[in-house]
């Protein structure tokens, strides 16, 4: 439901003429998934020390899911120059690479998925850490 709600916001952005305030409601929507990735990621931690398979699963689906979408929450006319956000204006120079890293934030939180499916204690130390890294890579690039 959620995440119709959030297309459904991305979708209007699209279709009207660039406005401010069509610009503020993307950026609104992706600092809530990204909040969201963050709260997720905390959770982890407990998730891992209770052994919860099923919720390190849930959790890293949620990531994936949101790191599949985030190029899009990212159109143009919604960097620093013209709206607070801590979007670099570098995303927009350099758009490929911004995808690029969004793919690997994607592919680590779907192997944390699969190494959690297998029940894999050692695979999840590692997938989670690979995770972490692509949160920052993006970040020290991109995010002020
Ligand atoms: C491909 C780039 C990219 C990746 C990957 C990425 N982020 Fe971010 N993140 C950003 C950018 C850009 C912003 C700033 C968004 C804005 O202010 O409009 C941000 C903002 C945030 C915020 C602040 C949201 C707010 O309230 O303003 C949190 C928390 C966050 N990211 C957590 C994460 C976590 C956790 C991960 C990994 C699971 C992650 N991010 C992966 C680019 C990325």
């Amino acid at each position: 439901m959620k995440q119709l709600v959030i297309s459904t916001i991305l979708f209007c952005s699209l279709l009207l003429p660039i406005s401010v305030s069509a610009q503020s409601d993307v950026i609104a929507a992706r600092k809530a998934n990204f909040k969201q990735s963050g709260m997720a990621m905390r959770q982890m931690r407990t998730h891992i020390a209770n052994a919860d398979y099923e919720a390190i699963e849930k959790s890293a689906t949620q990531i994936a899911a949101w790191a599949e979408q985030m190029p899009e929450f990212f159109p143009a006319n919604s960097g620093p120059d013209t709206n607070k956000t801590s979007a670099r204006a570098a995303i927009w120079n350099d758009f490929d690479t911004f995808t690029a890293l969004a793919q690997n934030n994607h592919k680590a939180a779907m192997a944390l998925g699969d190494a959690a499916r297998n029940a894999d204690n050692a695979g999840i130390m590692a997938a989670m850490q690979s995770l972490g890294q692509t949160c920052g890579a993006c970040h020290s690039k991109f995010k002020d």
